[in-house]
């Protein structure tokens, strides 16, 4: 961390530059991929799947599926459960690891393992493609979306599907929800997990700047981790303008990953994309 230091009035300051930037980020995964099915929403994996489910349906398409930010591979299990194949990828090896124990314990396999979607070779196409959760967002230069896009559609058969689920960074403008205690959490073996978010929008550059603090407290040992990171704020015309360069045509568009969860731009908690590969 660079300027760190303490001030006079004993307060630490952290400061991040870019590589050290990835390593805190690295870091609060550790502290985090464990606890992190436990934190999300439980509806979130059942609406996700009905959700999934009835777009695969409406369009029907083959059963192979590739989720290139898969993290603990809880949206993918239920997928694989009812006969899908998909492979997932992630940066994040924390998050693999609690996505290979989550396909242990559900008795399933699936070809998981750590990879960049930037700069994904796998050599074959299939059916649909996710990228759910905010990780697109992560994305925050237009050149790394640009060549997410383009990869995303080279492992996407025409007329196969790709499924983006963003965080609708658009409506916390309006709405700003920037200072808060994101979770605060006990689990049944005693551990209390509690996360701080510090955010904030650079409405000019269209970045959200993700910072969240958090603690994690088992029995006598407390983990703090800080993570602070750069999220791109797309709106619903960019993203458009963004999937057709890039040889992708959006065919529908949601406010949640939800069966009929209408998207409004100043309202809606996410920014779903269904858009088909040509
Ligand atoms: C908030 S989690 C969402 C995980 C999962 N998609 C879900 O919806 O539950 C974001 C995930 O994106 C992954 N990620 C972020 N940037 C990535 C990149 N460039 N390539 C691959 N994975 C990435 C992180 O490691 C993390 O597991």
């Amino acid at each position: 961390m660079k300027g760190r230091r303490r001030s006079s009035d004993s307060s630490l300051r952290v400061r991040f530059s870019g590589s050290e930037r990835g390593r805190a980020h690295a870091r609060w995964y550790r502290i985090i991929a464990e606890h992190y099915d436990r934190l999300s929403d439980p509806r979130r994996v059942t609406r996700a799947h009905a959700f999934l489910r009835q777009l695969f349906h409406r369009h029907p398409i083959g059963r192979e599926v590739l989720d290139v930010a898969c993290g603990t591979f809880a949206i993918d299990l239920p997928l694989v459960k009812r006969g899908y194949q998909v492979v997932g990828r992630d940066r994040s090896e924390e998050m693999l690891r609690v996505a290979r124990r989550n396909l242990r314990t559900a008795g399933v396999t699936a070809d998981v393992d750590r990879a960049d979607m930037r700069s994904l070779r796998l050599g074959r196409r299939f059916d649909a493609l996710l990228c759910l959760g905010t990780a697109f967002n992560y994305l925050a230069s237009s050149a790394d979306a640009q060549k997410a896009l383009r990869t995303f559609r080279d492992h996407i058969r025409p007329g196969g599907l790709l499924v983006l689920d963003l965080t609708n960074f658009d409506a916390w403008i309006q709405h700003p929800n920037n200072v808060r205690a994101e979770v605060d959490y006990r689990s049944v073996d005693g551990t209390k997990i509690a996360i701080f978010a510090f955010n904030e929008q650079d409405v000019r550059k269209g970045i959200h700047h993700a910072r969240f603090l958090t603690v994690v407290q088992r029995q006598h040992r407390a983990d703090i981790g800080f993570d602070e990171a750069p999220l791109r704020i797309w709106k619903k015309e960019e993203l458009a303008r963004a999937l057709r360069a890039a040889g992708l045509r959006p065919l529908e568009w949601w406010g949640d990953l939800r069966l009929g969860a209408k998207y409004e731009r100043s309202q809606s908690p996410r920014i779903v994309s269904v858009s088909i590969s040509r």
